[in-house]
């Protein structure tokens, strides 16, 4: 047996693969993030739209991407799996069961927690992912003055209006014209539905619970645990990424729901 399929096969690689998985999620997740915080701009979308044609064009993200959607793959069926096969093995753990005097409830509902987030997923991508890879979204036209960097108007194309490429910008006169498709709309129209915005806020829940326990616990499983770090380790994964960034990411629907 190889060292490939060694580590696939004993229960110590599959942890290590599964906490690099994770991590390496955990890390889209913080650039999702930060790139999506520019929803919050009051620029009727231009900055996130030209983000959003950024992401999706440069070679090097582009080909990360497929890389991300692999790792989501892996990680939650084989998560799902593991989950599957720990409950299997332990037909007694009822009897023995000590409540949270064991574990945190976090570390035993992962298998639970992470179907949740797969379910968000698929629902998060063909809604916003799908539709700006392979459906309709209109372009929108921004006039910004060059020198004040100010916007001066903004324009819905007609529905049929199209284009080869997803933006094009040019110069007229002392203004830069910017025509893009607006990914910025489809979001704001999105989340006017309450129903999105609850699915959102509770799937939000179940990241900042897989998270709790799954940062931390992936620098043990990859024996990266040391006493002098651990305090750190353990503040990044319950302020960064248990309460940060789903109180971030919760944040968004719930503005565009009121605004
Ligand atoms: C609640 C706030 C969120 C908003 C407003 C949002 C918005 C978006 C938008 C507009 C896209 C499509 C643009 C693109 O393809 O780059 C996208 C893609 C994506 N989102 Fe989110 N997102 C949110 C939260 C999340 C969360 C919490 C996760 C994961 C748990 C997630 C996972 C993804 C993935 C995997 C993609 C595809 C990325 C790619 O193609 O590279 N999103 N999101």
């Amino acid at each position: 047996m190889n060292w490939v399929s060694k580590m696939f096969s004993s229960s110590l690689g599959k942890k290590y693969i599964m906490s690099l998985t994770g991590l390496f999620l955990c890390s889209f997740l913080v650039i999702h993030m930060v790139g999506n915080l520019q929803l919050f701009y009051n620029d009727s979308g231009l900055a996130f739209n030209k983000y959003a044609v950024f992401m999706t064009t440069n070679p090097l993200i582009k080909t990360t991407s497929y890389l991300l959607y692999a790792t989501i793959l892996f990680h939650a069926f084989k998560g799902i799996f593991l989950a599957y096969k720990n409950n299997k093995a332990r037909p007694v753990k009822y009897a023995v069961y000590k409540g949270s005097s064991n574990s945190h409830w976090t570390s035993r509902n992962m298998g639970i927690l992470g179907t949740i987030l797969l379910v968000f997923i698929v629902v998060h991508m063909s809604d916003f992912w799908y539709e700006y890879k392979f459906g309709h979204i209109p372009y929108t036209r921004y006039v910004t003055d060059l020198q004040t960097g100010d916007l001066v108007s903004v324009e819905q194309m007609p529905e049929e209006f199209v284009m080869k490429s997803k933006m094009e910008e040019s110069i007229d006169g002392f203004n830069k014209i910017t025509i893009v498709k607006n990914l910025y709309l489809e979001v704001s129209e999105e989340f006017k539905e309450w129903y999105l915005v609850l699915l959102y806020v509770i799937s939000m829940f179940a990241v900042s619970f897989h998270l709790y326990h799954g940062f931390k616990s992936a620098f043990q499983s990859l024996g990266l645990n040391h006493k002098k770090y651990n305090n750190l380790i353990q503040f990044i994964g319950v302020w960064v990424f248990s309460v940060a960034i789903p109180a971030g990411f919760a944040a968004m629907p719930i503005y565009f729901f009121f605004k």
